[in-house]
């Protein structure tokens, strides 16, 4: 976790002191490390540079206009979901020739925005959607770059509620239904289809996902060129993966070394939409303990000013996070897994929990922690992606504020939220 490290036994991101933002800014506090961001934008780049690939930063890992910002400046497109995604990246400067549109359920008024602002592609998920796109488009006197997304019935192996790619779960067109849609291609004349997309879920371990998916694709490309069908573009998705644990995964490279082959035979524009790689592991979650307590059965709880409001993953998906105090004397294990104690002297373990009232507003359940006290600091390690985006103001809570590290400075990029900001455009 190169972006996060104890020098002196206190945690630093890149050279400031954890401890002296929060004493400006307050907890619970996402902080992100910029350059770390732009060293996985760019390791990203530099596996896939024998094609040249269009990367579309997914704003919905996260979207902060300032890492937003940082990734267009840097030269990045944008993956979006929503007009409100793509109002975000347009906002932070990303440009429309470099904008995909996914999703399943984009209404007329997000079409005819996206078409508005000539955006790169969409990423059309049924006959439905192509048929809106193909009227509105022709209102507005566009003929707008479609590419079907492709549901391969492939498992990822992913949690269950992030997988994408099976033919149960509501995403893409199955091969049966897509060919004939590129058979009544000609009925659709305000529409330019000219590529296909797939996306399996997230985070993805193995690059053999990827490799069944293309491998089924191949022999489908071809059968649509056979039908005069230009296919231009494939755009594999994301979900590249990233350590929770401390374990080694697998690089970019890796993916790499099996989506690059398939798109030099199939001649296609390869198009990577990356969350979790470019963000996950570039920021943490800052939280205060606020008490302590030992049950008479003997469980002891570290109960902290962050909540599921703040961070849903361990809530939503079990996921782990690992969870550290900000200044110790112990040393983090390299290692630390779900299940597995790394309990040593001067340790024990906790439910280490938030203050929302829900039994599932638990960060880790029998997690070890050296020594801490009331008042003491803890970074919840990993996660930059899927950690701001998800928060919410449950309990009403005002959500954490967010704080961007280049070098040895630091900016506020998102203010805390006030008790004013919580009832704003509510009435009596
Ligand atoms: N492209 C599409 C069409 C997607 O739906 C997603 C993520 C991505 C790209 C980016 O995936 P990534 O590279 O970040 O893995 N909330 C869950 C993850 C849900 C992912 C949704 N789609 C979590 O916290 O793990």
């Amino acid at each position: 976790m190169d972006a996060f490290e104890y020098k002196n036994k206190t945690l630093f991101c890149e050279d400031v002191k954890i401890e002296d933002i929060v004493s400006e800014v307050g907890t619970p506090a996402y902080i992100y490390s910029k350059n770390t961001i732009l060293a996985r934008y760019n390791e990203l780049r530099t596996a896939f540079q024998d094609v040249d690939a269009l990367i579309c930063f997914s704003v919905k890992s996260n979207s902060n206009l300032s890492i937003c910002k940082t990734l267009a400046d840097a030269g990045s497109g944008f993956d979006v979901v929503s007009g409100g995604e793509l109002f975000r990246a347009r906002r932070a400067g990303g440009v429309p020739s470099k904008i995909v549109f996914a999703g399943v359920g984009k209404t007329d008024k997000e079409i005819r925005y996206a078409l508005e602002n000539d955006i790169f592609m969409f990423n059309v998920e049924s006959a439905s959607e192509l048929e809106h796109i193909n009227i509105l488009a022709g209102e507005l006197g566009k003929r707008p770059k479609v590419a079907l997304r492709i549901n391969p019935d492939i498992d990822a192996k992913t949690h269950a509620k992030t997988t994408t790619g099976k033919k149960e779960n509501k995403f893409g067109i199955d091969f049966t239904e897509a060919e004939n849609i590129v058979r009544r291609k000609s009925g659709y004349p305000h529409i330019n289809l000219c590529g296909f997309h797939v996306h399996l879920g997230s985070p993805i371990y193995t690059v053999d996902p990827y490799a069944s998916a293309l491998k089924k694709m191949l022999p489908f490309i071809r059968k649509c060129r056979d039908m005069d069908c230009i296919v231009e573009y494939m755009n594999v998705g994301g979900g590249y993966c990233i350590s929770y644990t401390g374990e080694e995964v697998i690089r970019p490279g890796d993916y790499a070394s099996k989506i690059v082959p398939f798109i030099k035979e199939v001649q296609c524009k390869l198009i990577l939409e990356p969350g979790r790689f470019i963000v996950g592991n570039t920021g943490i979650l800052i939280t205060r303990v606020t008490y302590k307590k030992e049950t008479v059965h003997g469980r002891k709880f570290v109960i902290c000013d962050a909540a599921m409001n703040d961070l849903i993953r361990p809530a939503l998906y079990d996921a782990f996070h690992r969870i550290w105090p900000v200044t110790t004397n112990i040393k983090m294990a390299d290692v630390e897994k779900p299940g597995e104690s790394t309990v040593r002297r001067g340790m024990d373990t906790f439910d280490i929990v938030g203050p929302v009232c829900e039994s599932s507003d638990v960060f880790a359940k029998d997690r070890p922690l050296p020594k801490v006290k009331e008042g003491d600091l803890l970074a919840i390690m990993t996660a930059g992606a899927y950690g701001f985006t998800m928060s919410s103001s449950y309990n009403t809570r005002p959500r954490a504020c967010e704080v961007l590290v280049d070098g040895n400075t630091y900016r506020v990029v998102r203010n805390r939220e006030t008790y004013e900001d919580l009832i704003r455009g509510e009435h009596v």
